[in-house]
């Protein structure tokens, strides 16, 4: 058996969100080892030439490469970019069926060959296919995480700022839920610049519907994105390579991804967006924030409808 001695992640699927991912990667200097696999071999090859062009100016050395399914057994993280991506108008669960069954064959393919690190899944529906990750793999669940509304909250984070003119980083607010329609903003514990949310709202609460449409923004932009250029990839890119830093430098730090819940928000047995303690053994803990009983109510909707779909795969055990 090889052992991990470095940092050596592993993509699957190098089409635009696999490559984006790459490309932050590689520009960040967060990998020693990057072995991308792709069906699409030619393209893949394309890929790999032109990412090593670049590391000569990278903050450090990355050495990418046309990985193989035996990368896999010394690899800190395998990565999972692959499968079909939404077409213009079509919602991220209708992505399911297609998506299961690539799943299925890549973890498959990755527990053969001995993988024993950290599972990310960035395909949609992120939240499904991560829980049928943990299940196929076999793994302990803070060993598998999902993307889950980090793209999300990166854009609310974003167009808040727009909003208030400071920098996203001055902006501190989730996005939990479903990464897909039934999603909420959770303003109640949300800050701009250290000032509360929930005091401003106090104050003035004719801001609520102005918050409550850069929300729906933030929701439905995807569906403008790919409108516009087919795909969305760079905010996801970023999303994950920062997901990654925090698992390979040991950051235990708060992001949003999809985690397992077990009792937090009243829910259990499944992967759903919401922040969470990631360092170098993957979740340390998932952060249940303090929502009013309208986020509960609207966190539940959203997490029932993710069982509704979960359980045509993995039905519920009877208790
Ligand atoms: N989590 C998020 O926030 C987020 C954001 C954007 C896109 N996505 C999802 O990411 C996935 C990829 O999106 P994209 O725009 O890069 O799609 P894409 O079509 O550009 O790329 C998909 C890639 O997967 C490869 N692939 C397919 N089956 C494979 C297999 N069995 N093994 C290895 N590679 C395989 C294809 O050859 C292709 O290169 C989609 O499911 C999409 O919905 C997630």
């Amino acid at each position: 058996m090889k052992v991990s001695v470095g940092n050596k992640i592993v993509l699957i699927g190098a089409g635009d969100v696999g490559v984006a991912y790459a490309f932050a990667l590689v520009n960040q200097g967060i990998c020693d080892h990057l072995a991308i696999i792709d069906i699409d071999e030619k393209k893949l090859e394309g890929n790999v030439m032109d990412l090593n062009h670049g590391v000569v100016w990278a903050p450090s050395r990355t050495k990418v490469t046309k990985g193989t399914y035996a990368d896999c057994e010394d690899a800190a993280m395998v990565v999972i970019c692959a499968g079909a991506a939404q077409k213009p108008g079509e919602t991220r669960l209708q992505l399911v069926d297609k998506n299961m069954k690539i799943m299925k064959s890549i973890v498959d393919d990755v527990m053969a060959n001995g993988f024993d690190g950290i599972f990310l899944v960035a395909s949609n529906p992120v939240d499904i296919l991560t829980y049928a990750c943990w299940k196929y793999s076999g793994l302990p669940a803070h060993r598998v995480i999902g993307s889950g509304t980090v793209l999300d909250s990166a854009r609310f984070r974003y167009m808040l700022g727009e909003m208030y003119e400071v920098a996203p980083t001055s902006v501190h607010s989730y996005i939990i839920g479903e990464h897909g329609d039934t999603e909420l903003p959770v303003l109640s514990s949300a800050t701009i610049a250290g000032v509360s949310m929930r005091k401003q709202l106090e104050k003035d609460p004719s801001l609520e519907p102005k918050l409550e449409k850069i929300f729906e923004d933030t929701r439905d932009m995807a569906y403008k994105i790919i409108d516009a250029k087919g795909s969305t990839s760079y905010g996801i890119g970023m999303g994950l390579a920062r997901i990654s830093r925090a698992v390979l430098q040991n950051q235990d730090v708060a992001v949003p991804v999809a985690a397992l819940l077990r009792g937090e928000y009243g829910e259990e047995n499944i992967y759903i967006g919401t922040p969470a303690i990631v360092n170098r053994r993957g979740i340390r803990r998932v952060v249940e924030l303090e929502l009013t009983d309208h986020e509960q109510e609207r966190f539940k909707h959203s997490a029932d409808t993710l069982r509704a779909i979960q359980e045509k795969f993995f039905p519920a055990e009877e208790k």
